[in-house]
């Protein structure tokens, strides 16, 4: 009896034990194949709850996030490849930083200090993302951050001076997190040493609704904004800033996104959608809630926390099934979207934006967090 006892005891403790450790959060590196004869690796980060995030250092993308929906099914909420080949060839920006500055400048041109600089133009006559070799097609260094209450991945990158055609060489730091509490965050620094543009962000193409089953017009959008950055037919802004009410930009209130996007209305023309920076309430440099997204059919909801003053909403309008990607999936009009935390596009060409030049002493330090829940 006592023996029975005994071994019961054993018994549970050793069962207890094995629950503990297949709980805990963990952190795992496997090679995915090479860029230029650069080894580049695949960092899976997964928490206590079964949140999985994958990680790699080239273009310091985001491959996958696994997350539940209400009936507790794990599936993959951002698009992208399953190789590395398809992130080399694409030009989406699937997952990855933008920079060395997000989104446009006007005819690839600035003044800064009474000089005038001239960027690589791959949009059109603008300057999209940092170019045509952005952050986004850089391999980072990386190394494994392992903390008591998250894990992640550090990533380093030197930006030389004249890369691009901006000034300064800036050394350029974004480390991922991921906690217990579902919650992806995502840390950025950068030094320089001249005068430089900097606006850094993550391009993940989000559908909740799980490994992309259908478009994301039903999924409910809420931004914090009462104004957002009108543009010109090439997506420039004008330099004002326009009110949302009475307009179909009002995502004050979470509303369908496919609820007003044809519309009749000229800026959802020039965007072929939505692809504007909305004005971001309450900015005062601290870590704020100020965009969620819920999609009804799978109960999946993402809070954006962040310390911009922007968000770009980019509602998938140049996909057209032509790229196929995980699992085989063809990626269709309106089956991403990309909610870009960051500060407003062409704003060294627009002295009343927020600043975004980095200055030699000076450090850049901004801070998004992505919470996943069911409701
Ligand atoms: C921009 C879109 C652009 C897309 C490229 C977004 O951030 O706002 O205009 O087409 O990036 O994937």
């Amino acid at each position: 009896m006592n023996r029975r006892v005994v071994f019961l005891f054993l018994f549970a403790a050793f069962f207890l034990a094995c629950n503990r450790t297949t709980t805990k959060m963990s952190i795992k590196k496997e090679p995915f194949g090479t860029v230029e004869g650069e080894p580049i690796d695949l960092y899976t980060l997964k928490n206590v709850n079964g949140m999985t995030v994958k990680i790699m250092n080239y273009g310091a993308i985001v491959q996958s996030i696994l997350v539940p929906d209400r009936k507790g099914n794990f599936e993959d909420v951002v698009l992208g490849f399953d190789y590395l080949e398809g992130y080399v060839k694409d030009h989406s920006y699937f997952g990855a930083i933008v920079g060395r500055y997000g989104n446009r400048i006007a005819k690839g041109k600035f003044t800064l200090d009474g000089v005038e600089y001239t960027l690589a133009t791959n949009n059109g006559e603008n300057h999209l993302h940092g170019g045509n070799k952005g952050f986004d097609k850089v391999v980072w260094d990386a190394k494994a951050v392992k903390r008591k209450d998250a894990v992640g991945v550090k990533l380093h990158y030197l930006s030389k001076d004249g890369e691009e055609g901006y000034p300064g060489n800036l050394d350029v730091t974004v480390t991922y997190t991921l906690n217990n509490e579902n919650e992806l965050k995502i840390e950025y620094r950068a030094t320089t040493d001249k005068p430089t543009p900097v606006n850094l962000t993550n391009h993940s193409y989000f559908n909740l609704s799980g490994n992309c089953k259908r478009d994301i017009l039903e999924h409910r959008l809420w931004i914090n904004a009462d104004y957002f950055t009108p543009v010109d037919a090439g997506l420039i802004p004008t330099g004002e800033l326009w009110s949302v009410k009475g307009t179909p930009m009002d995502f004050t209130k979470p509303t369908a996104i496919g609820k007003r996007i044809n519309d009749d209305y000229e800026q959802l023309k020039f965007g072929h959608g939505y692809d504007h920076n909305w004005v971001l309430n309450e900015v005062d440099g601290s870590l704020k809630l100020q965009v969620s997204l819920f999609d009804p059919g799978s109960g999946r909801l993402m809070e954006i926390y962040t310390e911009e003053p922007g968000l770009q909403f980019y509602s998938g309008n140049f996909l057209d099934g032509s790229i196929i990607g995980k699992g085989g999936v063809a990626y269709k009009y309106r089956y991403g979207l990309c909610l870009e935390p960051q500060h407003f596009p062409d704003s060294p060409n627009h002295p009343d934006f927020p600043n975004t030049i980095l200055r030699p002493g000076e450090t850049y330090h901004t801070v998004s967090v992505y919470r996943f829940f069911v409701k």
